[in-house]
């Protein structure tokens, strides 16, 4: 700073630089409560409009996305926390639609397992906020090694963004509670429109992305609402709850697991269906509350066993479905939209979590422990 204003330096070599201003895009309403209550529920609302946005204006970067997949020998999805389920649904997506396999590891634990990373290697981090230390440390890890990396973020000029080789913004304007969940949505969907073109089938992926709009603006639907209110009410005593969904279904749970535990202070934990014979069920008794994912999938004949397993042992369950089942205690209707399902399942989980932190006098934007961004190891 002199008399003749501001001078930026290259932090690397220390010349004079010239700065490059980019015009913030923020509005008014995209700050703001915008007449929610909550950030956490007005950002919830705000999926369809993410959503396609995506399915309209993102051809471009999820061909390029998909080109540096091709190049890769061999490309791995990373992410913590709730970006760590939409990197192993994108492992799911790409093995199922694109028959392609796409590695998948917890940004924590990924320099645990960088050793075979090459030159050739191509790194996809997922992060909200660009600036997650676990993240930004296998990031470099995977520079250090010569790997590309990809980045999903929703912080356009994050350390993230600055980082990778080739960004996707999410695109989802910012996401102000602690919880992610339209930025999570808007991965998701990239992801799945990337491993359609992986495999040629580019307007499958745009038909199922649609059909996903249309599925999450029922799922946000009043009489939709209406119905978790009710789970909410049912589980507001419960000290325990367990999510379980196979296939794409899994990361779900896992994902809708996290969205109930952390801003309503309830164990809820997600599993793998077929894992509940090898000890969890061990710890279903008269009443807990059982969330169990079951679209119109290959998954749905097994899934039901398992939830009839947790039924017989007392379980109360929920049913996540496109068609009710004799089963359900209570069934959670949800649009049919094949490889999309993931995009529509994750709704009432948000909401749940939302309801249940009301009913149990907390603040959903801000949970106890935790922050928006976790810049800390
Ligand atoms: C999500 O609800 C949590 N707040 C948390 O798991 C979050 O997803 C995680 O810390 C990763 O954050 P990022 O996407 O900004 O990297």
């Amino acid at each position: 700073m002199g008399p003749d204003g501001v001078q930026f330096y290259d932090s690397a070599t220390g010349a004079p630089r010239a700065a490059a201003f980019v015009p913030l895009t923020l509005r008014e309403a995209d700050m703001s409560l915008n007449g929610f209550d909550h950030y956490l529920i007005k950002e919830i609302h705000e999926q369809p409009r993410v959503l396609r946005r995506i399915a309209e204006n993102y051809a471009e970067p999820v061909h390029h996305l998909a080109e540096l997949i091709s190049e890769a020998y061999g490309s791995f999805l990373i992410g913590c926390g709730t970006s760590s389920y939409a990197a192993l649904t994108g492992s799911y997506l790409f093995s199922r639609i694109a028959r392609r396999h796409v590695n998948f590891a917890v940004g924590s634990e990924f320099k645990y397992q960088e050793h075979f990373l090459t030159d050739r290697s191509l790194v996809i981090a997922l992060s909200q906020s660009g600036e997650t230390a676990d993240i930004i440390d296998a990031v470099m890890a995977a520079k250090r090694a010569g790997a590309r990396v990809a980045a999903l973020v929703n912080v356009p000029g994050s350390t993230l963004d600055r980082l990778a080789d080739f960004s996707i913004h999410l695109g989802a304007g910012p996401e102000q509670s602690v919880l992610s969940t339209k930025s999570y949505t808007a991965k998701v969907a990239i992801l799945m429109l990337t491993a359609h073109v992986l495999n040629g089938s580019e307007h499958v992926g745009r038909e199922h992305l649609w059909r996903a709009v249309d599925g999450v603006e029922q799922a946000l639907a009043p009489a939709s609402v209406q119905r978790i209110q009710e789970i909410a009410a049912y589980m507001a005593d419960k000290e325990h709850c367990f999510v379980i969904g196979r296939g794409l279904s899994y990361p779900t749970a896992l994902e809708a697991a996290l969205k109930i535990k952390e801003i309503s202070y309830i164990h809820a934990e997600g599993f793998a269906g077929g894992e509940l014979k090898h000890g969890v069920i061990a710890l279903v008794e008269e009443g807990t509350p059982c969330l169990v994912f079951s679209p119109i999938d290959e998954t749905r004949d097994d899934i039901l066993s398992g939830a009839m397993e947790l039924r017989s042992r007392g379980g109360f369950i929920v049913g996540i479905s496109p068609e009710p089942e004799e089963v359900f205690d209570i069934h959670l209707p949800v649009a049919d939209v094949g490889d999309a399902s993931p995009l529509v399942g994750v709704i009432p989980a948000q909401l749940l979590g939302y309801y249940l932190a009301l009913r149990r006098g907390l603040d959903p934007d801000k949970p106890r422990n935790l922050a928006k961004s976790v810049t800390v190891k």
